[in-house]
């Protein structure tokens, strides 16, 4: 491992988006209520590609949109309701745009990791942008961790930001993955965490990558991990482990 690495090890997953509504600013402070300082969000863009945060495909399940929010402009988007579907308290919760997401990080000191997450079709619109706004938003700040499911979305990204970190996320080991985060320039690689043992965390700091995992909610399997020498782990139990 050459690369210096300054992400905290412990990384709320989509906010802190199990207890407050997932990817909103809410989630963000809930994270931040519990010692995060380290989040991980997914990035979609508006039909007139405005960058904002939402997990899904489709509207229907984090708000009172329905259909693609890629057919859909932010004027629209922002008048949604993405709080009202996890509980009552968060009744109103907008979606988030990235630019509100870069100010609450850096004013709080919490690093990111920005999942771009496009829209079917959307792969290169998304990385190309997404990782245009994360560089100019976060310009002198320590940059986001930029990663993807599609090696399309990460090598637009590349393109568009090579200053900025990569990370491919793995949801199984497929054929030629090795050779693709090569061509990607990662510093990080981030796999669902029963993929990640001792074995692939030892082969990846060989290369001088970084070994991060995604979704540990138990003490168990964060503890070894944590043995095996694991460098960032998502979780959505930001109330049972990591800071605080
Ligand atoms: O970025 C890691 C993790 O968020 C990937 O899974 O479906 O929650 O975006 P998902
Ligand atoms: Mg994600």
């Amino acid at each position: 491992m050459n690369t210096p690495w300054l992400y905290p090890l412990w990384i709320a997953h989509r906010g802190a988006g199990k207890l407050a509504p997932e990817n909103t600013l809410a989630s963000f402070r809930l994270g931040l209520q519990h010692g995060f300082r380290a989040y991980e969000c997914d990035l979609k863009l508006s039909r007139d590609g405005q960058a904002f945060l939402l997990h899904d495909d489709t509207l229907e399940r984090t708000s009172s949109g329905q259909g693609s929010p890629a057919d859909q402009d932010w004027a629209a988007l922002s008048r949604l309701d993405a709080g009202a579907w996890h509980s009552p308290p968060f009744t109103a919760e907008p979606l988030a745009r990235l630019e509100q997401i870069a100010a609450f990080c850096q004013a709080n000191g919490c690093a990111i990791n920005i999942e771009i997450k496009p829209c079917p079709g959307e792969e290169t619109r998304t990385g190309t942008v997404v990782a245009r706004e994360a560089a100019r938003l976060w310009a002198g700040a320590l940059p986001p961790l930029m990663s993807s499911f599609k090696p399309e979305a990460l090598a637009a990204a590349r393109d568009a930001a090579p200053e900025l970190p990569r990370g491919l996320l793995l949801d199984k080991l497929w054929e030629g993955w090795f050779e693709a985060a090569e061509a990607l320039g990662v510093v990080a690689v981030i796999t669902n965490y029963w993929l990640m043992d001792k074995a692939l965390i030892e082969r990846l700091h060989a290369r001088g990558w970084r070994a991060l995992v995604y979704t540990v909610n138990d003490a168990a399997i964060a503890e070894r991990l944590i043995a095996d020498g694991i460098d960032g782990i998502i979780t959505d139990a930001v109330d049972q482990l990591g800071p605080a």
